[in-house]
């Protein structure tokens, strides 16, 4: 939306605790205890990044088991709050303990299995750029585990179908003979997303001559794109569904909520986070928020900057080799 547009609507409040009359409910304190407030049967989606138990300044590193078994009731709490047509997005990366990975969507998808739940996509949330690994491949992907609760479950493939490649393309045969093969709103996304990361924002302060930034960068280590959430938001909610965050850090998943006419529920430990996403919830109804736009193509190096040429060292000693 445009700012003009926006500014016509008033920045709602934002409740401390659920309220159904509230289109925004945002909580400072421990998630477990915040979810035991809120009645079952509420949220159509759930989408979360949890504590990865990586040793962040928000959590304390313990072995994983511990931190899988802190983990169940919350899982519990969350199944009993979706509602029977909604879905969990759970966005994880690895665990490393003495360079050993242990991929955490593996120890999840155990868990919400038990507990009935279905998986409908394994998504691979993959970037271009991190940090780099010396003994082994470095990752470029972490995963967002879809699940239902039901059979039935909100589904909306239209609003996030994307551009198709060859669109031209025709049917060579049958009845639909030389008539256009695709869907003119676009194709399925597919389970691979392409989307900036926070490792890429760092490498783009490194780069002379490209000006940008991440637009959406706080000073949260572990903020998802709102991009990432918005699709979710649209696929699987439909206007005036409530979303829910239980760990919603600098309110990401509220904004990519809000901005689709959704109802939205957070809650993080941290005051200085949950300040953050209140500044940025009112930053997005005055129109003063920066965010990515849904969709916007990752950036391509084309070649003629200096940082995507081969340093000249390296062409001398390549010389040096073939001689
Ligand atoms: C990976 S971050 C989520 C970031 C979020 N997706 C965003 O874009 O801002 C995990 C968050 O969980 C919060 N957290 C950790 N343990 C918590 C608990 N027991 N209750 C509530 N929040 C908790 C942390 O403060 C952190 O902000």
């Amino acid at each position: 939306m445009k700012k003009r547009e926006l500014s016509l609507f008033k920045a709602p409040q934002i409740a401390e605790s659920f309220t159904e009359h509230q289109a925004i409910v945002l909580h400072l304190g421990d998630a477990y205890e915040f979810l035991q407030t809120i009645p079952s049967d509420t949220a159509t989606l759930i989408i979360t990044s949890p504590p990865y138990n990586i040793g962040k300044e928000y959590e304390k590193r313990v072995r994983i088991d511990s931190y899988l078994t802190q983990q169940e009731p919350v899982i519990e709490e969350l199944i009993r709050v979706l509602r029977d047509d909604g879905s969990i997005c759970w966005q994880v990366g690895n665990f490393v303990e003495n360079s050993e990975v242990f991929p955490l969507d593996i120890y999840y998808y155990c868990m919400f299995k038990k507990k009935g739940l279905r998986l409908r996509n394994r998504i691979i949330w993959y970037f271009g750029h991190g940090l780099h690994a010396s003994k082994r491949f470095s990752g470029r992907y972490e995963t967002v585990l879809w699940f239902t609760k039901g059979d039935k479950y909100v589904f909306n493939l239209d609003p996030v179908r994307v551009p198709s490649k060859y669109p031209g393309k025709r049917h060579f045969k049958g009845p639909n003979i030389g008539q256009p093969s695709g869907n003119p709103l676009g194709k399925n996304p597919s389970d691979i997303w392409e989307f900036v990361a926070q490792e890429w924002d760092k490498e783009l302060w490194n780069i002379p001559n490209v000006k940008a930034n991440h637009p959406e960068k706080t000073i949260h280590p572990c903020q998802y794109p709102i991009e990432l959430v918005e699709r979710c938001v649209l696929a699987f909610t439909n206007e005036g569904d409530w979303v829910l965050d239980p760990y919603s850090g600098v309110g990401s998943t509220l904004i990519a909520g809000l901005k689709h006419n959704r109802n939205v529920i957070g809650c993080d430990k941290e005051t200085a986070y949950v300040e953050i996403a209140k500044k940025r919830i009112v930053d997005f109804y005055s129109g003063d928020l920066k965010i990515r736009p849904i969709g916007k193509a990752v950036y391509v190096p084309t070649g003629r900057e200096k940082i995507s040429q081969v340093p000249d060292e390296w062409n001398k000693n390549n010389k040096k080799e073939r001689q």
